[in-house]
Parts: structure tokens; sequence; C-alpha cells
């Protein structure tokens, strides 16, 4: 096992007139490379903030982040961004896919602006996510759990480390939401990468190797689940 990241009392706290906001209050988790944790826990308990924070996407107000043994820049737009551009993968609850462009065009656009276009490497994507028939279609045309594959495949196009997703089956009903998450742990597992996943939907449990549970900025439980996954 190989860690991955490592919080250590980890706070995020607002000032606001009405007093202090303890959004993280003290959060620690270590997670292996490979490991995919879902997140869960009532609205307002600090679930995208903990996102943010992970991904330097906003800055702790104390504690210690590291990834892979390395400190996470932190109140520094810069560093914070290319932190994000190397190791981060992200996928929206709404798709954000480029309407204009096909599926295959979104994917070939994420790689350009990467730097590394691929078109080998991005149909064999959205054949991993099953829309090998879909390349040429534009979004309006698919489905929204197709289109939430799609974010999946751009995701992933440019390797990230760590894939986080907020709500990511949030629009989609029930058994798109399984399909998507499907694709989504066989794309982890082919391209070795973790994956830290919000959602309130208990039934995603069954996709995560880890469950940990977040109330009022603290980490109430942690657990290994028994995934049977394609490992
Ligand atoms: N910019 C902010 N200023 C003040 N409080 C905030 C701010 N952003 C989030 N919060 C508060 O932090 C807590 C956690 O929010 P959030 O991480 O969005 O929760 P969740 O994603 O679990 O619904 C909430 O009480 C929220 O009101
Ligand atoms: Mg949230």
């Amino acid at each position: 096992m190989t860690l991955l990241l490592n919080m250590k009392n980890i706070e995020r706290h607002y000032e606001t007139p009405a007093g202090v906001v303890r959004a993280l209050d003290g959060i620690n988790i270590e997670i292996q490379e490979g490991e995919r944790v879902i997140l869960l826990g009532p609205s307002g308990s600090g679930k995208t903030t903990l996102l943010n924070c992970l991904s330097a996407l906003d800055s702790p107000t104390g504690g210690t982040y590291t990834f892979h043994g390395a400190e996470v820049p932190r109140n520094h737009s810069e560093k914070m961004t290319s932190f994000r551009r190397e190791n981060i993968g992200y996928v929206f609850q709404f798709f954000n896919l480029l309407q204009d462009l096909s599926v295959l065009e979104n994917i070939l656009l994420i790689q350009e602006l990467a730097g590394k276009k691929d078109p080998q490497r991005a149909k064999d994507l959205l054949e991993l996510v099953g829309l090998e028939a879909e390349i040429n279609r534009f979004p309006g045309e698919i489905s929204g759990g197709q289109q939430q594959r799609v974010a999946i495949a751009r995701s992933i196009a440019k390797r990230p480390t760590l894939l986080l997703g907020d709500e990511l089956t949030g629009n989609l009903d029930t058994e798109t939401s399984q399909k998507v998450m499907t694709a989504l742990v066989k794309a982890c597992v082919q391209e070795n990468i973790t994956a830290v996943l919000v959602t309130h939907d208990e039934s995603l449990v069954q996709y995560a190797t880890r469950v940990i549970r977040i109330d009022s900025g603290k980490i109430v439980s942690d657990e290994q689940t028994s995934s049977t996954s394609e490992e």
C-alpha cells in the first residue's frame, strides 16, 4: 500500500458576523492509493468544504495536508492551480459538457488543454465507459447518464491521481446512477485512480472500498467495506 494523502487535524473555519463557522473541525484522514472513498453526511456537514480542501481549491485555516509526502499549497492561487492541474480530476453534478462539441471532441479538447492530444486514448476511454457508439453525437443527443459517463471519461483523460465527485449522480435516477457508478469504478480500477466521492445516496456505498461519515465538520465513522467490485 502506498499512502496518497494525509490530512491531520484539518480545520476550515469561517469568520462570519454571527460568529465562527467550523465547516471542518479537526479532520484526520489517510488515504492509500487505489481506495474508493464514499463521503456521506447531511446537508451542511462539511462535505463540499472537505472536497475543496482535498483538491486545493480552498485553503484550510488549520492543520497539515500532505499529498505523496509533500505539503499541499494553500493561500497561493497559482501553486494551488498547478497542484490541481497535476493531480486532480473532478466530476460535477451538472455534467458541464460543451454542447457545441461532439462527445469525442469534448475529450480531445481537454487533452489539448493539458497539452497531450491522443485520439486513440480518447476513444479507448469512451469505450471504457460504454460509449463507443456515441462518440460522434452531441451532448444534447444523449441521455443524462450517458453525458455523465462522458464527463467521467473527460475527468480521467489527463490521468489524475485523485478523482473527486460532488453528488455526481445527484441528477440521475437510480438505475442510471448504477450504470454511471459501474463505469466509474471500472475506469478507476483500470487507470489506477483513487477516488473520493461525496453523496447522500446510501446505495452508492456498494461501489466504495471505504465509507467515511461526516457531521458538523467532524468524522463520525470511517470503515472499510467488503467491496467486491472488479478488482
Ligand atoms: N463561504 C462561507 N462562509 C460561511 N460559512 C460557510 C461558507 N461556505 C460554507 N459554509 C458553511 O460551512 C458548513 C459546511 O458547508 P458545506 O461544506 O457546503 O456542506 P455540505 O457540502 O456537506 O452540504 C455549512 O454550515 C455552511 O453553511
Ligand atoms: Mg455540498
